[in-house]
């Protein structure tokens, strides 16, 4: 049988199902054509001089790596000509970027975590690409950095598609346009993405979670009854063991949950209250949580859907627990309690 690449489905989604826009099929194409080349200047490692910091800081604070640099600019450069864009935002990036006035402009916001997992690139661990996709508002005011903010600001219901890529022992792309979950899997000879799942459903129930157990003394009451019941396994009120995994990058443990179930956990603690939590809402949550539902998850703060937050920031974080539903609805319960 044929193989399906990521082209041949993009178009029967466009063309037969007629849910994406021509714009949108070329913009996807494009952030995958930009996934592939971030993958082939990841697998240089120390060969291509890749690894190792930049000796800048982002609008976080955080220190940046040379890769974080590398794929920002490397998804910048793809998407800027193809007219397809109305701006991009990043997270390594204080402000949008808007589409230089020689080329023309479209109906969508791109915005990304150019590199996910940072702290695994020199370790040799999975790490990856998170992109969110927006219609931009009608008659929104483009006409400086700063007031272009103000169209990202939508809740990721809001989104027309999301995807990851993660770069693994395979490079896979995982894309959802409102149709399901679809794994690619980089065909290395060939060049291009060829479709490996379809219809991606996460179990609803599961044994494995994901967190970062060090902060455990900073998380909130809700969040340390949750975890201990857990932890309680069999003689606890769930009444079942449980296993615990954490690789520190969210696309590689927001993959395993697609792939097998479990739920991946940063909730809020001290530490982080003044920020709003660790992970970005607009381009790690938001994909994310649109992803896992679009597969038959739950993602929500504990006290919200996380898809519902209407966000007045770009570089806005919150608290996240998604993946099984049946587990995220026991996490949120704690919260209700
Ligand atoms: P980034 O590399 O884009 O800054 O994101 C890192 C995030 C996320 O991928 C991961 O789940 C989490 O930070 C890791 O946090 P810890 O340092 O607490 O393990
Ligand atoms: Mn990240
Ligand atoms: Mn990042």
């Amino acid at each position: 049988m044929a193989r399906r690449t990521l082209a041949r489905y993009l178009i029967e989604e466009q063309r037969d199902k007629g849910i994406i826009t021509g714009d949108l099929k070329l913009l996807l194409e494009v952030v995958a054509r930009a996934c592939k080349a971030i993958s082939i200047t990841i697998g240089k490692g120390g060969l291509g001089g890749v690894l190792g910091e930049a000796g800048s800081d982002n609008i976080q604070g955080e220190a940046q790596k040379k890769l974080d640099v590398l794929s920002n600019e490397i998804l910048l450069e793809a998407n800027e000509w193809g007219g397809h864009l109305a701006a991009m935002a990043s997270e390594e990036m204080d402000l949008p970027h808007l589409v230089p006035h020689r080329f023309p402009k479209g109906e969508y916001l791109l915005i990304f975590d150019p590199l996910d997992g940072s702290s695994n690139i020199d370790v040799n661990v999975s790490i990856g690409t998170i992109f969110s996709v927006l219609k931009c508002p009608e008659g929104a005011d483009l006409s400086t950095q700063q007031a272009a903010e103000k169209a990202f600001l939508q809740p990721g219901r809001a989104q027309v598609a999301a995807g990851y890529a993660v770069y693994g022992p395979t490079t896979l792309l995982v894309l959802s346009v409102g149709d399901g979950v679809a794994v690619f899997t980089l065909d290395r000879e060939q060049g291009q993405f060829v479709l490996t799942q379809e219809n991606i459903r996460i179990p609803e129930e599961s044994n494995e979670f994901a967190i970062n157990m060090a902060n455990q003394r900073f998380w909130e009451a809700p969040m340390q009854g949750h975890i201990a019941n857990l932890l309680a396994g069999k003689q606890g009120p769930l009444g079942k063991d449980y296993n615990m995994r954490w690789v520190a990058s969210m696309v590689a443990d927001v993959h395993r949950i697609m792939t097998r179930g479990g739920t991946f956990m940063y909730p809020m603690d001290e530490k982080m209250r003044a920020k709003g939590g660790k992970l970005r809402l607009l381009y790690e949550a938001n994909p994310m949580a649109y992803l896992i539902e679009q597969a038959g998850g739950g993602a929500s703060t504990g006290r919200q859907r996380i898809l519902d937050i209407v966000p007045d920031r770009l570089h806005q974080r919150v608290p996240v627990i998604l993946g099984s539903r049946l587990e995220v609805e026991r996490a949120v319960a704690c919260h209700s309690a």
